[in-house]
């Protein structure tokens, strides 16, 4: 059983990676991964190398996230995106030397329009595996020895599937691990990530190592990626949104230990009002609300009078209205009150 891999020096362990998620993937979400457990890697929202720059030449300070990051307990990866070499390379610099962080991964697979077509980056570089080859090679140079890594998709279009040749690009230019989600850009997060596909990429890379990514729900699930593909590590999104303790249990599963049971709803309602306390500690009262409702709505799928609960979260505007609807609503068996 596949419990650990390697970026560069750093030892992951589990082979099980947080994926980057803006908006989502803020300093409390990492602080609540951190206390729950068995992620061997959690990585930042997408952090923009251009306003980065853009605000340091205007003294305007460091984009928002980028906060917490220097001190934050390690191992931390940081997401960095754009298309100019420079402007990666500056950012990259800093973190390395800086910030110190554990890894700089950088995004080729973010399909949404402010990125890949206003900004032709993210997804939009898949079109050209030379491009994204010479952007990591500047970002491998300008950190070293700090891992780079990249993100990608399958490629843009179902008939144009090029992962390969850009895991090509990525290993000869020095990145130290590739992470793919299998599906296009042009699919955003519609049918289903095809990890037949992201396998074949497995097939191109000469030493370093490939990380699945897409769909994964369960600890059944995770377990049963590695062990039938041949994927060196597994990175979770969404799942991780909707169940925080799911690395915990995969972690579990990967060492032969006995499943933990579901917590129960009392323990789930519990562990949304821990995080919603993260939250208003770091965002404060107006901002950290308005967040809270979408990370709530995610603690409820699934769950029984979940519709019921989202309608009525996605529509506070307090604390005191957020809690009193959790503890009104938040899908507590009578039995379990
Ligand atoms: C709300 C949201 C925000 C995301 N933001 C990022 C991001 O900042 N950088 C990135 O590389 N991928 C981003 N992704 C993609 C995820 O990292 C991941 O590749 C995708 O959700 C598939 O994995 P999953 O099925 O486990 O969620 C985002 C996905 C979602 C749903």
């Amino acid at each position: 059983m596949k419990t650990s891999l390697k970026i560069g020096n750093l030892t992951v362990s589990p082979p099980v990676l947080s994926a980057p998620m803006a908006g989502y993937t803020n300093y409390a979400y990492r602080e609540l991964l951190r206390r729950l457990g068995g992620v061997g890697l959690i990585a930042t929202e997408m952090v923009s190398a251009r306003a980065f720059v853009y605000m340091g030449a205007r003294g305007l300070g460091e984009p928002e996230r980028l906060w917490g990051v220097q001190d934050e307990p390690r191992p931390l990866a940081v997401q960095i995106w754009d298309n100019c070499p420079e402007t990666l390379e500056e950012l990259a610099g800093k973190l390395a030397r800086d910030f110190k962080a554990s890894v700089v991964d950088l995004n080729f697979g973010c399909p949404a329009p402010a990125i890949a077509k206003r900004s032709a980056s993210g997804s939009y570089l898949l079109r050209d595996p030379e491009k994204v080859g010479k952007l990591v090679g500047r970002v491998v140079k300008a950190c070293y020895p700090t891992p780079t890594t990249a993100k990608i998709r399958l490629g843009l279009t179902a008939d144009a599937i090029n992962a390969r040749d850009v895991a090509q690009a990525v290993e000869g230019a020095g990145g130290a691990a590739l992470t793919v989600h299998g599906r296009t850009a042009r699919q955003m997060y519609a049918g289903d990530a095809d990890w037949d596909e992201i396998a074949k990429v497995k097939t191109t890379l000469r030493s370093i190592p490939l990380i699945g990514n897409g769909d994964i729900k369960t600890a059944e699930q995770a377990v049963e990626r590695l062990e039938r593909y041949p994927v060196d590590g597994i990175m979770i999104g969404r799942a991780g949104l909707d169940r925080p303790w799911l690395f915990r249990e995969i972690e579990r599963l990967l060492h032969g230990e006995t499943p933990e049971p579901e917590p129960t709803l009392l323990e789930q309602r519990e562990l949304l009002l821990d995080h919603f306390q993260l939250v208003l500690k770091r965002f404060g009262s107006e901002l950290g609300v308005t967040l809270m409702r979408r990370f709530a709505v995610c603690y409820s799928k699934g769950r029984p009078g979940g519709r019921n609960f989202r309608n009525k979260i996605s529509r506070v505007s307090s604390e005191q209205e957020f809690l009193n609807v959790v503890s009104s609503e938040f899908i507590v068996k009578p039995t379990e009150n």
